[in-house]
Order: C-alpha cells, then sequence, then structure tokens
C-alpha cells in the first residue's frame, strides 16, 4: 500500500472507463444496489451525473497513482443535518488490503469538526455490507425503505472534535 488518498472525481475518459471495471468487478454488489450486474462507461457518466444532480460528490479512492476504488458522499443529507456516505466500492482485484478501512477512515476526517456523526444505509440485501461497517464501530441507528422501497439499516459513527 502506497500513499491512500480520496481524490475529487475528475471525469475524464480514462478516469470513468477504470470506474466502470472497478464496478463491474463486483456484479453481487452492483445488481443489488444498482440493479444491473455490469457498468458500461456510459453507465458510470449516468450515475455520477445523478450523484451530482442530488448534491453528491464522487471520490476517487487512489493508491499511489492507481484508483483501487470509489466513495461518494452527500453533506448534509437533504432531510437530517448529517453527511452520508453513499457508496464504498474497493475493486475485488485489491480486497482485503485495508483500502475500505482505510478509505472509511478518511471518510471520517473528512466531516470531522463539522458534523457530530456520519452515517450510511444499508441494504438488508448486502448483509456482508453490514459485517464490515460493525467491524469498523459504527452502529445501527435505524431502519428505513430507500426510494425505491428497499429495506436498509442507518448505521451511524459518532466523529471526534478536531484534535487541538
Ligand atoms: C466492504 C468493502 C468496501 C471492504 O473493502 P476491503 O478493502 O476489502 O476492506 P479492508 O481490507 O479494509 O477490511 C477492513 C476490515 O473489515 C473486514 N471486512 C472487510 N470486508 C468484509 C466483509 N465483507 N465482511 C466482514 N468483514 C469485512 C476485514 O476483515 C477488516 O478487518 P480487520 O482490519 O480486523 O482485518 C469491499 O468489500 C467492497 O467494496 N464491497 C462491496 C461494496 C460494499 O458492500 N460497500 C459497503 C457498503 S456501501
Amino acid at each position: 500500500m502506497e500513499l491512500v488518498s480520496l481524490a475529487p472525481l475528475v471525469p475524464d475518459s480514462g478516469v470513468v472507463e477504470r470506474l466502470a471495471e472497478i464496478f463491474s468487478s463486483d456484479p453481487d454488489f452492483l445488481l443489488a444496489s444498482e440493479g444491473v450486474s455490469t457498468f458500461s462507461p456510459a453507465d458510470v457518466a449516468a450515475y455520477i451525473a445523478r450523484e451530482h444532480d442530488q448534491g453528491g460528490r464522487v471520490h476517487l479512492l487512489v493508491d499511489g497513482l492507481r484508483i483501487v476504488g470509489v466513495a461518494t458522499t452527500l453533506a448534509p443529507h437533504p432531510r437530517e443535518p448529517y453527511p452520508w456516505v453513499g457508496l464504498l466500492l474497493v475493486d475485488t482485484a485489491w480486497r482485503g488490503h485495508g483500502f475500505g478501512k482505510r478509505a472509511s477512515g478518511l471518510l471520517e476526517v473528512m466531516f470531522m469538526g463539522q458534523y457530530p456523526a456520519l452515517r450510511l444505509g444499508v441494504l438488508h440485501t448486502t448483509p456482508r455490507a453490514r459485517e464490515f461497517w460493525l467491524s469498523l464501530g459504527y452502529v445501527a441507528v435505524d431502519e428505513r425503505s430507500t426510494a425505491e422501497g428497499r429495506a436498509a439499516t442507518v448505521f451511524e459513527i459518532v466523529l471526534p472534535p478536531l484534535p487541538k
């Protein structure tokens, strides 16, 4: 692992193609979350446009110069005073190397000092995601349905104040 960072999305064609590979590396997750098992570059462009239209930001998870994952954030959520993580996805080829954990730490730092807590929703159809967030100290605070009517658990982690 080199220097790991969350970089703002630069939507050039090479980046969009790489993101299509990353999304398509996990057909099961893509099916559970987006309803399709593969993403083309055009699908990625549509996903990015949708996120931006809803006020979200897309971040690249970068290890050195390599894009190994993607994260999206919404801050604050339109109906509550907390930032939300919309997505954290690590390329299956790079799973189990600590990138997911590192990314979650970077997401917490992104909002520390500005908000009391960070939240996210986990669909009941993605139980492994639930285990991942629980292993990082997130706690379940609510049960809700998504706009599409899918059952989801809201997880939260309390953010510490900025260190002096
Ligand atoms: C969940 C995900 C982001 C984890 O990424 P990763 O880079 O493989 O995770 P890490 O290597 O940083 O693992 C961090 C910790 O979580 C644990 N963990 C990772 N994936 C896990 C899983 N699916 N179930 C349970 N625990 C998991 C690891 O054991 C590790 O614990 P440790 O530090 O005590 O060893 C990745 O599996 C993924 O992209 N999944 C599909 C998308 C998804 O479900 N995203 C989360 C919901 S938006």
